[in-house]
C-alpha cells in the first residue's frame, strides 16, 4: 500500500481532481453547446445537471476508490467480487480510448498556440479552410498528438505528488489567471454587453429537449465520472479527509471555469458581430478570425493565451486518462511506474491513428459504412460517452446492491463526523440509490437510440 503513492492532503487531492474535471468540455464544449441552445437557460439547466445528478456521483465514485484502496478495477472487485471488477476493467478500456481521441483535440489546441504565436495563422483569410487543412494535414497532427501525450506521460511517470499533484499547483492557478485576464480584456470591448445579455438573461422559449438532453451529457463528461478515473484518484486520498466537502469543492470549481470561459468567449464573439451558434466551430474557426481583427500584436498574445489556457485545461484532464489506466497496471500487474507509462502511452497513441487519420483523406476510417458514414472519431466519441452513463448507472446499482449503503454512508463519515441523519446524507442516498441510475439508464437508452437510429 505504502508505495502506491497518495495526495499529500485535501488542496493537491482538489486540485487534481478539479484539473481532471476542467478540460476541453469547459473551454470548448460548454461554450458551443450554451451558444447552439439559447444562451442562459442552457446554463441554468446544466448547473442544476450537475448539482443535482452529477455530484453524488461524484461522491460515489470517489468513495469507492478510498474505501477499496486500489486502481478501479482492484477497487471494485475488493469491494464486490471479481464480476464486479469487470466493471473497472470496461470503464479503464473506456478511459483508454477516451484518451485516444481527446488527445488529438488537445493536439490540435496545442499546435493553435504554435499557429497563432510563431506562424501565420492569423494572416489567414479563410479560417475555415485553414482549420479543415490544419486538421486534415496528418504529419502535424500526428507530431502535436505525439508532443502533447509525450507531455501527459512524462508527468504520470513522475508518480502522484511529484507529478501529478505537481503539475496541477501550476497548472490550476495559472488557468484561472489566463482566464480572469482574457474576461477582463473581452468586457472593455465595445458590444460585450450584448453577450452578456445573451449569456446571462434566460429566454426560457429556447428549452428543447436537445437542450436537455446535450447538458446532461456534457455534465457527465465535464466531471470525467462514469469510468473510474475517480476511483483512482479516491484511492490516493487518506481517511482524515472530507470527501463530501473536497467533491462539492471540485464541482463547484469545474463549473466555475465553464462559466468563466462563457463569461469571456460570448463578449468577444458578440463584439466582434460573430453568431455564437457555430458549433464545435467556435473555438477554432470563430475566435481565430475575433483574433485577427484585434491586429497582428494583440492578436498573438490574446489568441496565444487562449490555446495556452485550453492546452493547460486538457492536459490535467488526459493525465488523469492516463493514470486511470497507470494504477491498473501497477495495482494488479505489480509493474513498476517508470516503465509501463510508457508503453501504455505508446498502445494509446496507436489506438489514436484511425480518429487521426479520421481527418484525412482515407475512405476506410473516414466514411464507416457500418455507421451511417460517419468517421472513425465520431464513433469511439460516441461509443466512449455511452460508457460513461451505463458505467455511472451502474455503479450507482453497485453501491446500492452489492456494496451497500451502510458501508458508503460509513465511508463517507470518515472526515466528516456531522455525516451520517445530515440533509446531505439523505440526499446522496436518494440519488444514488434512486435518481441518477435510473436517469442514466434512460440516458444511456436515449443515446443509443439517438446514435445508432438516428431517432
Ligand atoms: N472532464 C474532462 C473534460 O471535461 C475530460 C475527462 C478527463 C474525462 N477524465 C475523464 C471524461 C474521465 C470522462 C472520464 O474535458
Amino acid at each position: 500500500m505504502s508505495n502506491r503513492g497518495n495526495f499529500s492532503g485535501q488542496i493537491g487531492f482538489i486540485l487534481a481532481a478539479t484539473g481532471s474535471a476542467v478540460g476541453l468540455s469547459n473551454i470548448w464544449r460548454f461554450p458551443y453547446l450554451t451558444g447552439q441552445n439559447g444562451g442562459a437557460v442552457f446554463l441554468i439547466i446544466y448547473v442544476l445537471c450537475i448539482f443535482l445528478f452529477c455530484f453524488p456521483v461524484l461522491v460515489g465514485e470517489i468513495a469507492i476508490g478510498r474505501a477499496g484502496g486500489k486502481d478501479a478495477y482492484g477497487s471494485y472487485k475488493k469491494l464486490g467480487n471479481k464480476k464486479w471488477g469487470w466493471l473497472g476493467l470496461g470503464g479503464i478500456i473506456s478511459g483508454i480510448f477516451i484518451l485516444s481521441y481527446y488527445n488529438l483535440v488537445a493536439g490540435w489546441a496545442f499546435g493553435y498556440f504554435f499557429e497563432i504565436v510563431f506562424f501565420s495563422a492569423l494572416s489567414e483569410t479563410d479560417h475555415a479552410g485553414f482549420f479543415s487543412s490544419f486538421i486534415s494535414n496528418m504529419s502535424s497532427s500526428f507530431i502535436y498528438a505525439f508532443v502533447f501525450l509525450f507531455l501527459t506521460a512524462a508527468c504520470v511517470v513522475q508518480g502522484i505528488q511529484k507529478g501529478i499533484e505537481k503539475l496541477n499547483k501550476i497548472l490550476m492557478p495559472s488557468l484561472l489567471i489566463v482566464l480572469l485576464g482574457l474576461i477582463a480584456y473581452a468586457l472593455t470591448l465595445p458590444r460585450a454587453m450584448e453577450g452578456i445579455t445573451f449569456y446571462l438573461v434566460p429566454d426560457f422559449s429556447a428549452i428543447t429537449k436537445q437542450t436537455l438532453f446535450d447538458a446532461l451529457r456534457l455534465s457527465f463528461f465535464t466531471l470525467s465520472i462514469g469510468v473510474g478515473g475517480l476511483i483512482t484518484y479516491g484511492s490516493y486520498l487518506d481517511k482524515g479527509q472530507n470527501i463530501v466537502r473536497s467533491s462539492a469543492i471540485v464541482t463547484m470549481s469545474d463549473t466555475t471555469v465553464a462559466f468563466l470561459a462563457g463569461l469571456m468567449i460570448f463578449p468577444l464573439v458578440f463584439s466582434a458581430g460573430k453568431s455564437p451558434t457555430e458549433g464545435p466551430a467556435l473555438v477554432f474557426i470563430v475566435l481565430p478570425e475575433i483574433f485577427k481583427g484585434m491586429g497582428p500584436l494583440l492578436g498573438r498574445i490574446v489568441g496565444g493565451a487562449f490555446f495556452l489556457l485550453l492546452c493547460f485545461a486538457t492536459l490535467s484532464s488526459c493525465v488523469s486518462l492516463l493514470e486511470l489506466a497507470i494504477a491498473y497496471f501497477i495495482d494488479e500487474k505489480k509493474l513498476p511506474r517508470k516503465k509501463i507509462v510508457w508503453i501504455v502511452a505508446a498502445v494509446i497513441f496507436i489506438i489514436g491513428i484511425p480518429s487521426t487519420l479520421s481527418f484525412g483523406d482515407y475512405p476506410i476510417f473516414n466514411k464507416l459504412s457500418f455507421y451511417k458514414d460517419r468517421d472513425f472519431f465520431t464513433l469511439v466519441a460516441d461509443v466512449t460517452d455511452i460508457s460513461l452513463t451505463v458505467g455511472g448507472c451502474l455503479m450507482c446499482l453497485f453501491i446500492r446492491n452489492r456494496w451497500k449503503m451502510v458501508n458508503l454512508n460509513q465511508e463517507l463519515t470518515f472526515g466528516n463526523p456531522g455525516f451520517p441523519g445530515s440533509f446531505v446524507q439523505r440526499y446522496i442516498n436518494f440519488a444514488i440509490g434512486y435518481l441518477c441510475p435510473t436517469l442514466l439508464a434512460v440516458l444511456s437508452a436515449l443515446i443509443i437510440i439517438d446514435k445508432i437510429f438516428g431517432i
